[in-house]
């Protein structure tokens, strides 16, 4: 080997030429319709959506009906052209020259320099790389991008392929056959979501241009044998050249702890695959001393050290090519195994186990499911002041994982990264939802690349959790949703063969190391012993679950079933008066049965749900001339505390059925609407993400009233050491007075990350007038801070004690800077009563550290969070207060 010639050559290459093709003075992207009658300025990568908005062609897409006034926009056929120079160099001075697109959304012909297309694109999660080099010129260039509406796309192969359902509900006012094409699913509308059937390049777009080859993907393979780390890092090399000869020299570098470094280097001689890859690999055995584990959020940090992979050729000294990754150590298995092993007996012990463990500790995941953070991906991508806020709320929440759910996109780099830097893990869903899937020879080949691309771009992550084939859709064909029945087999056969024989093997060859399932919800190792498709894929005794049920009473913890991992539950609430404002300044649109309120309900029982629930509960008169207001926000009361319910349910369900999952439907909004999320598309916080974040805190009190009425007391600990010598307060209060009619305390303890129900708990209320009262619980145990809980005796409604209360807002003229760079207002609450649902609201931008608050005390402070200055005393003025009353 020519060593010393290859370590030179690593430090003195340059990088393969990448010339950007984004929007910029150089180069200039217009968009012009089909009979050019409108057209503008584009910038790329973007979208027709947002490119029309910026040229004020369409106004706000989000407001009022635009959805379906805007709708024209899907049904044209937009071109996209951008003009740059090349200089001659770059053509002549390298055999490869590629034209390589990020992400295309969806169906488009792609030409350079003369109406001949030089290929065609199909799939919006596929980068796609084109020869360009026999078509570029010097000087000035021409690049087309010639879209088809992705609706006639949709409804061309439909023609052809069809696979059920015929089209979403017609409420949804949305669009058909979103399955035929690889496009966002939600695209052409949800249930909580608008159609925008939106065409763009979405993603980056360059030139590429290079002699030998450039490194596409990494992947790092991590497992721990004893004290030692061992770092598999696979390099994914591509090159236009066909059974090509590439020397040179893959360099990786690692920065551990105390800023040292390590280094490999290894020749590289391999002959390119006939379609131009080759695969190189390294590894690295690292002492445990010489890095820190990383954690979810809640167990530990998430430190992440910086990994470098270079290549030089031989060929060429001057060409290079590197990626530069943050990894993190750990490990994540999901275990399924005869779960009376750990149960003891055969009735919740029949079936299997399904948990994580991190690190080889169990842990009971804490979380929600995420949905595309703009129903534009363009904006998805761009708008990362969004994704932050939306990452930073699920980890103020102490959510341990998110599931990105499958009608969306694979997200951003930077999703990922954030989560691998706030320890959120993912649940990643390959993106198909709610359908039934064709098979074709066409459809098979881009999924292939699809997956393939994907999971090699994606599988470094320390937050990847879990590969999922899809989204219910194993469900959908057992439950016949979409009246398949009569033609069952042949569905059968299109569903084994898409996640089975075709995503499957790619998934476990590129990334052996992660489960993947065949679908979400599924019976995990019991859909497959029962050929992939089980006869109950909701069995409680497998797997993970999805279950809604609007008709039954959600605060009673009864209610609800078993099962061994919640993957989805929720339920609908409006969203603030402040968010729909952005949607609509028509007083009018304020109204249950206004247009714009029966439009945005995308449920075809419209409101009768939530109205049944929350009367279930709650008392509201029709004629109260408030209706709207209080509507809204006893729907917010409704959702938090049913969510509250079921969450604490499921994680009391770690000591009698291992339940060990529990991610609620949905933590996010695409628009101003009722929906299932915790959080607004404004970026407010419902009442229930601040429930979720008392919910799921790592120690928590958990009540609950059994069926015959008496109070169980659960302790739930979340920590890698037992909770000894603590105490549970109990108080009961009357609804009038804030000052306890009687406090009781017991000793309390609990292991390391479970639950116990606590025995010597009087959890009696005989001789109380139930609907007098309720009751209060807190823990104290030396250096753990736990929320406060409520046992609610009986219905809202039927408490007889509640008054009117006197409430004083005062905010302290003192105000800190905090270490998020949030300023913090110090929010005094002064009361005469209890306070039932106490909702501080501000259109000032921030947040309150709690919210929806029981109110027990004369005087309470409550945190705002902020991260501009506003002056105290105008603070103050725009607090308003809700609070429930009868
Ligand atoms: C391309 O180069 C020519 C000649 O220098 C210049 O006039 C033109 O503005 C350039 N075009 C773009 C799109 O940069
Ligand atoms: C061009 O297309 C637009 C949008 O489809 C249509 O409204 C307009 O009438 C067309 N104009 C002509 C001249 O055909
Ligand atoms: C092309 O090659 C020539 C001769 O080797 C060199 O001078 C020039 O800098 C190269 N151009 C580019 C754009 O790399
Ligand atoms: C690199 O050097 C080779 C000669 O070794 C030359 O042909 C090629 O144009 C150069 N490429 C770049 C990118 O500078
Ligand atoms: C409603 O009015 C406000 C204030 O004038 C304005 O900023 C906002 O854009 C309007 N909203 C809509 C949906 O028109
Ligand atoms: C089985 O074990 C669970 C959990 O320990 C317990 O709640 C349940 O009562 C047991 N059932 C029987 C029949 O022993
Ligand atoms: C609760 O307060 C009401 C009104 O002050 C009173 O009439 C009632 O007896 C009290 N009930 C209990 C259980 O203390």
């Amino acid at each position: 080997m020519k060593t010393y010639l290859l370590l030179c050559s690593v430090w003195s290459a340059v990088n393969a030429i990448n010339i950007k093709l984004s929007s910029s003075e150089s180069v200039v992207w217009t968009f012009v319709n089909s009979n050019r009658s409108i057209s503008g300025k584009a910038d790329v990568p973007g979208g027709i959506y947002s490119d029309l908005q910026a040229n004020y062609i369409i106004g706000n897409i989000l407001a009022e009906d635009n959805d379906v006034l805007t709708r024209w926009v899907a049904h044209e056929l937009w071109t996209y052209t951008a003009q740059f120079n090349v200089s001659k160099e770059v053509i002549l001075n390298s055999s490869v020259v590629h034209l390589v697109f990020e992400g295309v959304d969806t169906a488009a012909f792609i030409s350079v320099n003369d109406d001949t297309p030089i290929g065609s694109v199909n799939n919006m999660f596929v980068r796609y790389v084109f020869d360009i080099k026999d078509k570029l010129k010097e000087g000035l260039n021409e690049l087309k991008v010639s879209f088809l509406s992705p609706i006639s796309a949709a409804k061309v192969r439909s023609d052809k392929h069809f696979a059920a359902p015929e089209c979403v509900p017609s409420v949804y006012n949305g669009e058909c056959h979103v399955n035929q094409i690889r496009k966002m699913q939600a695209s052409f509308s949800w249930d909580w979501g608008p159609a925008f059937p939106s065409v763009g390049i979405w993603r980056p777009v360059y030139i590429e241009a290079y002699n030998s080859a450039i490194i596409r993907s990494v992947t790092t393979h991590i497992t721990k044998k004893k004290e030692e780390w061992v770092l598999n890092i696979k390099t994914y090399f591509e090159t236009s050249m066909k059974k090509t000869q590439i020397t040179g020299i893959l360099s990786a570098t690692l920065e551990l702890e105390g800023k040292t470094t390590v280094k490999k280097w290894i020749p590289v001689y391999e002959t390119s695959q006939t379609d131009g890859t080759f695969v190189v690999e390294l590894e690295f055995k690292i002492s445990e001393i010489q890095v820190r584990t990383w954690w979810p959020n809640g167990y530990g940090e998430q430190p992440l050290y910086e990994l470098v992979v270079h290549f030089a050729s031989d060929t060429y000294l001057n060409e290079s090519s590197h990626k530069s990754l943050m990894v993190g150590f750990r490990t994540v298995e999901l275990i399924e195994k005869d779960a009376a092993e750990i149960l003891g007996n055969t009735t919740a012990g029949k079936g299997l186990t399904f948990y994580f463990t991190v690190n080889g500790h169990p842990l009971f995941m804490k979380g929600s499911n995420w949905i595309p953070s703009n129903i534009l991906p363009e904006l998805g991508e761009r708008q990362t002041d969004v994704v932050d806020n939306l990452l930073k709320s699920a980890r103020d929440a102490h959510m341990s994982m998110l599931r990105v759910w499958g009608g969306g996109v694979y997200e951003s780099d930077y999703f990922y990264e954030k989560c691998d830097q706030l320890g959120i893990l993912i649940w990643q869903d390959f993106l198909f939802a709610c359908a039934m899937y064709p098979t074709d020879p066409e459809f098979i080949n881009t999924v292939q690349e699809e997956i393939e691309q994907n999971v090699l771009r994606l599988q470094y992550h320390p937050s990847i959790a879990v590969w999922a084939g899809n989204n219910e859709n194993e469900a959908a064909l057992v439950g016949n949703w979409y009246d398949t029945t009569p033609e069952f087999e042949k569905y059968k056969n299109q569903y084994i063969k898409l996640y089975v024989e075709t995503i499957k093997p790619i998934v476990q060859d590129l990334d052996p190391g992660r489960r993947y399932l065949v679908s979400s919800p599924s019976n995990g190792r019991e859909s497959e012993r029962e050929n992939y498709v089980a006869h109950n894929p909701y069995d409680p005794h497998y797997g993970d679950t999805h279950y809604y049920n609007y008709l039954a009473d959600n605060w009673n913890m009864m209610t609800y079933p078993k099962t061994r991992f919640a993957s989805e539950y929720g339920f609908q609430s409006l969203p603030s008066l402040v968010t729909m404002k952005t949607a609509t300044n028509n007083s009018e649109d304020f109204s249950l049965d206004s247009h714009y309120s029966v439009h945005r309900q995308h449920s075809p029982n419209g409101y009768s749900f939530i109205e049944l629930q929350m009367n279930s509960r709650m008392k509201l008169q029709k004629d109260d001339p408030k209706y709207f207001e209080k509507f809204i926000f006893y729907s917010q009361i409704s959702q938090a505390m049913a969510i509250k319910t079921e969450t604490e349910l499921y994680r009391q369900d770690q000591a009698n059925w291992y339940t060990m999952g529990a991610l609620y439907w949905q933590l996010n909004d695409v628009w101003q609407a009722p929906s299932w999320s915790s959080i607004e598309y404004t970026g407010r916080w419902k009442m229930l993400h601040y429930y979720a974040k008392d919910f799921f805190a790592p120690v928590l009190v958990s009540p609950r009233l059994d069926a015959s009425g008496e109070m169980e007391v659960y302790l739930i600990n979340d920590r890698f050491v037992p909770i000894l010598e603590a105490k549970i307060t109990i108080q009961f209060y009357n609804w009038s007075s804030p000052a306890p009619i009687l406090t009781k305390q017991y000793p309390a303890s609990c292991g390391p990350l479970t639950a116990a129900l606590q025995p010597n708990i009087d959890g009696t209320l005989m001789g109380y007038k139930k609907e007098e009262i309720f009751v209060k619980f807190s823990l104290l145990a030396t250096g753990i801070r736990s929320p406060v809980n409520y046992v609610f005796p009986v219905p809202l409604k039927r408490v007889t004690t509640l008054r009117k209360p006197n409430i004083e807002i005062l905010v302290s003229n003192f105000v800190m800077r905090r270490h998020h760079q949030n300023l913090e207002y110090t929010v005094q609450i002064r009361v005469d009563t209890v306070v039932a649902f106490l909702w501080l609201e501000t259109e000032v931008e921030g947040r309150f550290e709690e919210n929806g608050l029981i109110v027990t005390e004369p005087q309470m402070i409550v945190k705002f969070l902020c991260k501009d200055h506003v002056s105290p005393r105008i603070l103050e003025k725009s607090i308003t207060t809700q609070y429930y009353l009868h």
